[in-house]
């Protein structure tokens, strides 16, 4: 297949481009800028110059593909109401350029905000709808145009897709950690993160856009749950520091933007993901990688 890749020069977008090419699709990927055009071209993709708001180069993209894979986001943590705005956009907009084509739609999502107190399944329908939701909705706008000729595969990634060069969410933790000499848990650190190796996380996208049926909600998890302390106490081994607890009033100061995070229980099964496609994780897990050091560097 053709496929459009969004934030195919991302953490996430790099090794799916990559994954994709493997297994010979072509990738379309948009390129916002001339290193991340330079990125693309360098593996044999074709870049296609343009921005999250120019949304005539996503309607192109999508158009002139076999399939997308949307996973450009601004994740600007400071303004999430225009990440939010120009995910809703840019959704819609490609959603629209698919209608009446039966073409795969993948999109990202998170975990968070889905269930508290058990794990999420793949049949929790997400609450968040409407422009002034987290993300804008996009995951329920996507899946309206599943009544209408678009093929659409949400993506719902655990809160740490990890691995070596990750500057996600425990790259801030780990930060935290160096900065205030302690690695940090919150309250009692039973809240519970899923996680997934990079690796797997892209070969579950390629499976998803080949194989998954239309309005499918895969949970790219391997891990369902590691508590947070767990995680806490890793970085500690990995770094060389103390372990503690963090009063929850004292997070935010201690741990910046990620304690809304941390503090959140974003645990889930993947148990329909895996009995709906083949795939099964291979790669390390979340502790065995900080452990190993993928979270040491500066
Ligand atoms: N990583 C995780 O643990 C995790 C967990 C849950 C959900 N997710 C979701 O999964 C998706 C991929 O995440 P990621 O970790 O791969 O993110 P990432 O590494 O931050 O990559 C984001 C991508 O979006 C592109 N981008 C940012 N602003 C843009 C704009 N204005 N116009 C066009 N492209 C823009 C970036 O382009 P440049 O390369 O040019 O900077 C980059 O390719 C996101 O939707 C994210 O929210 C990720």
């Amino acid at each position: 297949m053709r496929v459009f890749v969004t934030g195919a020069s991302g953490w996430i977008g790099s090794a799916t481009v990559d994954e994709l090419l493997r297994e010979g699709h072509s990738v379309i990927g948009l390129a916002r800028s001339d290193a991340s055009k330079a990125k693309l071209e360098a593996k044999g993709a074709t870049a296609l110059a343009g921005d999250l708001d120019d949304l005539d180069s996503l309607r192109r993209g999508a158009s002139e593909a076999d399939a997308v894979i949307h996973l450009a986001n601004k994740h600007d943590w400071g303004n999430p109401a225009e990440s939010d705005r120009a995910e809703r956009a840019a959704v819609e907009t490609m959603a629209e350029a698919l209608v009446g084509t039966g073409k795969p739609f993948v999109l990202a999502n998170g975990l968070s905000g889905l269930v508290q107190g058990r794990a999420a399944l793949e049949t929790d329908e997400s609450p968040e709808f409407g422009p002034d939701a987290p993300r804008g909705g996009s995951e329920n706008l996507a899946l309206e145009y599943a009544d209408r000729g678009v093929r659409t595969v949400i993506a719902r990634f655990a809160p740490s897709v990890h691995g070596v060069g990750d500057w996600g969410f425990v790259t801030f933790l780990a930060d935290a950690a160096r900065r205030r000499g302690v690695s940090g848990y919150i309250g009692d650190g039973s809240t519970e993160w899923a996680a997934v190796h990079r690796s797997d996380a892209a070969r579950l996208l390629r499976l998803g856009m080949e194989h998954a049926p239309a309005g499918f909600r895969m949970h790219v998890v391997a891990e369902e749950a590691i508590t947070t302390r767990e995680i806490a106490e890793a970085l500690g081994i990995a770094l060389n520091l103390p372990v503690t607890s963090i009063a929850p009033a004292d997070a935010g100061e201690h741990f910046g933007f990620v304690a809304g995070f941390f503090g959140l229980t974003m645990s889930a099964s993947s148990e329909i993901t895996r009995a709906e496609l083949p795939w099964s994780p291979t790669g390390p897990t979340l502790v065995e990688d900080i452990k190993a050091g993928a979270y040491s560097g500066e």
